[in-house]
């Protein structure tokens, strides 16, 4: 593990490890396998509300743990070595959170810090970006916000949104203005039990089947124009400017797929006797296994650099860092998966063992957040005007 933590951090990811490990690992196989995985699933949500982990990030005076983003990081990782579904639930609570943290005022603060330690509702939030035309191209939404006197009137759809179907309250971007492009959209906070809030079609995905996916319908919400956060125009810069915090957050989990790849790994390779003597001692397997390690601490690291750059110059642009992050650890927990595959042979390929969903879990993490694309597009701009 590279994160260099103080004695409390590290006290944190040890219980994080601790929950994961007791009160996730027992159930994932058959959650995983189900259909619907129904109440069990919303019991373990419930253990880790209680456990403070949607409230990481949250400074102490408003009631959350006011965690650094190194133990956040740090935290994802063990949770996600378990299960990068659950990972991915907490995680994308923190997504929402965030444009509240960076721009919200203080009572808007008190009111995700009370949706997100379990005063009040499920614990979760979802960050409603993604439409069905607006993926990568995320300035090209259509879901508008109205303003009429001191309230404004949502209507649009949201969809593949982490938390859709769990979420107690939805961070939305919505255009105010039409005639302004990505200065015409604007970020507001929307209650779940407000009158004309629905929840659409559930995705069955091909992995992290530990969180939930939906549409999420807004028809003719009102909501009270103090639920504007920020500026009226700023939403854009700030769902970029979440994103670019958030997407490190991502290769955590990636990173622990990874982790957890290698570590499924070896145990098998230690055992398994091929030719007279443990395939771990065969220089294939060896180095197939150094390749993997190397890769996940290179990605470790990458979020190490992010983190480093992000918190040596506070407002020092970071959109690079985070892209690289994001897309190094995406990209490699899908190689690093499908060589645990390959290491267990039959046996990795098998529901049986763990390995398999490993690689349907690593997938989406080339894909949201932004896609390993997109980062490219990103990293490649910030390349082509060094
Ligand atoms: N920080 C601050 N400002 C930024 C920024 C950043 N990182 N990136 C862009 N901006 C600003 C630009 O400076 C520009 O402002 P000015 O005109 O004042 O200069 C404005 O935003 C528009 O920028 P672009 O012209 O670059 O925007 P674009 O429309 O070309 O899009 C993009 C750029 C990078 C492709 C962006 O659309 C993007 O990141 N797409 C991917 C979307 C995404 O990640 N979606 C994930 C959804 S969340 C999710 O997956 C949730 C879940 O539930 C799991």
């Amino acid at each position: 593990m590279g994160y260099i933590l103080k004695k409390d951090q590290q006290d944190l990811v040890n219980l994080a490890k601790d929950f994961a490990e007791k009160k996730v690992a027992p159930f994932v196989h058959e959650l995983d396998q189900a259909k619907e995985p129904g109440q069990k699933l919303l019991d373990i949500y419930q253990e880790a509300v209680d456990m403070g982990f949607c409230g990481l990030e949250i400074p102490e005076e408003y009631g959350g743990l006011g965690q650094d983003y190194y133990t956040v990081a740090a935290v994802y990782e063990e949770l996600a070595k378990v299960d990068a579904g659950v990972a991915t639930a907490i995680a994308a609570s923190g997504l929402g959170l965030k444009p509240v943290l960076q721009h919200g005022t203080d009572a808007q603060k008190k009111l995700y810090a009370e949706y997100l330690t379990g005063e009040k509702g499920s614990g979760f939030c979802a960050f409603c970006l993604t439409e069905a035309n607006a993926g990568s191209d995320a300035a090209a939404g259509t879901t508008v916000a109205v303003k009429q006197g001191d309230e404004y009137v949502l209507n649009g759809t949201k969809c593949f949104i982490t938390n859709g179907g769990v979420a107690s309250v939805y961070t939305v971007f919505a255009i105010t203005d039409k005639t302004k492009g990505v200065k015409g959209i604007s970020a507001f906070i929307v209650e779940r039990d407000r009158p004309g809030v629905s929840v659409g079609k559930e995705e069955d995905k091909m992995g992290i089947r530990l969180s939930n996916t939906t549409e999420v319908i807004f028809q003719d919400v009102h909501i009270p124009a103090d639920h504007l956060i920020g500026q009226e125009g700023k939403g854009f810069i700030y769902a970029m400017q979440t994103l670019d915090l958030a997407r490190p957050m991502v290769a955590s989990l990636a990173v622990g797929i990874a982790q957890r790849a290698i570590d499924e790994s070896v145990k098998y390779a230690k055992q398994r006797v091929t030719f007279g003597k443990p395939i771990i001692k065969h220089e294939v397997i060896a180095f197939k296994l150094a390749d993997m390690d190397m890769k996940t601490e290179v990605a470790r690291a990458s979020i190490i650099n992010f983190l480093n750059t992000y918190y040596a110059v506070p407002k020092r642009n970071y959109t690079r860092e985070a892209a690289i992050a994001k897309c190094f650890a995406g990209d490699i927990a899908v190689q690093v998966a499908l060589e645990a595959v390959q290491i267990l042979g039959g046996f990795g390929y098998s529901r049986e063992y763990p390995v398999e969903k490993l690689v349907r879990d690593a997938k989406i993490m080339q894909i949201y957040e932004g896609t390993n694309e997109v980062q490219r597009m990103v990293i490649a701009g910030f390349v082509a005007n060094q």
